[in-house]
């Protein structure tokens, strides 16, 4: 029997040289377009994925802002070592933020959060447990050790990328892993092109094959 999965849109923003961080941990990116089309995107999604280290490096609220919208999805953090600050933004305000992990180590735990404790955190599980909880809308927003994971187990539907004008030269790519077999090289299907309002970004929608 086919396993039900939510629909899942990873969207990320990266450097022309494919880096979405650079080595000091920058990662301010978007222009004030993409920022909306990323908030936009949140709005209609039931969940937001991101991994441990986008939780220490970035603080993100994960919330939707300046678009009209009438909920904020949930927050998922994927993580093995359960090392956050318990001033972290996400555990700070609603909404609801679930934990996922493989880690059976107990952790004081702020109201409003949710550690859900697999033997194997693979991306597709992950997904099967959210659309068992009623999710059917999934944005993957990095950083590149979760995006390798969900592009590896071919755990997404559609690869939203916008190339900000920058030149990183290195830090933190969009996948990071440790490299594809020549026969496991993914390929997808270039959907739409868009030159950003900016004029400086182009904002490429690709599904999976
Ligand atoms: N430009 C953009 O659009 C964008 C978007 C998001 C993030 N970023 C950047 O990306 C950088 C972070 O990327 P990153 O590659 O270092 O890390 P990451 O993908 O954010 O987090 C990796 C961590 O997530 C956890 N994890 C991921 N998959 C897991 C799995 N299947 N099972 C168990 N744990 C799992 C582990 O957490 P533990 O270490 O806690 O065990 C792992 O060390 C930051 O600098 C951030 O600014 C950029």
């Amino acid at each position: 029997m086919r396993t039900e999965l939510p629909y899942i849109i990873i969207f990320s923003t990266m450097s022309i040289d494919g880096r979405i961080a650079s080595t000091s941990g920058f990662s301010k990116l978007s222009c004030p377009y993409d920022k909306r089309r990323q908030m936009l995107l949140r709005c209609t999604s039931d969940a937001i994925v991101v991994g441990g280290n986008t939780v220490r490096h970035d603080n993100p609220l994960l919330t939707v802002r300046d678009v009209k919208c009438h909920k904020n999805p949930i927050r998922v953090v994927i993580s093995h070592s359960l090392k956050f600050s318990k001033d972290a933004n996400i555990f700070r305000q609603p909404p609801k933020t679930i934990i996922y992990t493989d880690n059976s180590s107990k952790i004081e735990i702020p109201q409003n959060v949710e550690i859900v404790t697999l033997k194997n955190t693979s991306i597709c599980l992950i997904m099967e447990d959210l659309y068992k909880r009623g999710i059917r809308k999934v944005l993957i927003e990095g950083g590149g050790k979760t995006l390798y994971r969900a592009i590896e187990e071919r755990c997404f539907d559609e690869l939203r990328v916008t190339v900000s004008p920058k030149l990183f030269g290195n830090g933190v790519s969009l996948l990071d892993g440790k490299g594809f077999q020549d026969d496991e090289i993914q390929e997808l299907a270039l959907y739409d092109s868009k030159l950003c309002e900016c004029k400086n970004e182009i904002y490429l929608t690709y599904k999976k094959r």
